[in-house]
């Protein structure tokens, strides 16, 4: 399994197993780690799965596309240029080793 490397906006690190197929957001919600709510369920209506992508790691995402591009406007948290909502990522094995940063709020 692809493992993901969570880090909060104290610094706290988590890396956890996801399953391919699931998503960054999922992997969150189902291992506990800390700072992504998922209010929605993945269904693009909440952005408390907002993210901020390590550098390394974008260039295996799939481009966003516009319903998160608009819903990224909603994130509680300020919007950067690696952000994005984690309920979209799917992981892939490319994906193996990504590191997200969760923002203060979402
Ligand atoms: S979980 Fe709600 S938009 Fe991602």
């Amino acid at each position: 399994m692809p493992n993901i490397t969570y880090i909060s906006h104290t610094g706290a690190s988590r890396t956890v197993d996801v399953l391919q197929g699931d998503s960054i957001m999922e992997g969150a919600v189902q291992n506990n780690v800390d700072g992504i709510v998922g209010a929605c369920g993945g269904n693009l209506q909440c952005a408390t799965c907002h993210v901020y992508v390590d550098a390394a790691c974008l260039p295996t995402l799939d481009p966003m596309d516009p319903d998160e591009d608009s819903m990224l406007e909603s994130a509680a948290a300020p919007r950067q240029m690696n952000s994005r909502l984690s309920c979209q990522i799917r992981v892939r094995p490319e994906h193996d080793g990504c590191t997200v940063r969760t923002p203060e709020s979402q």
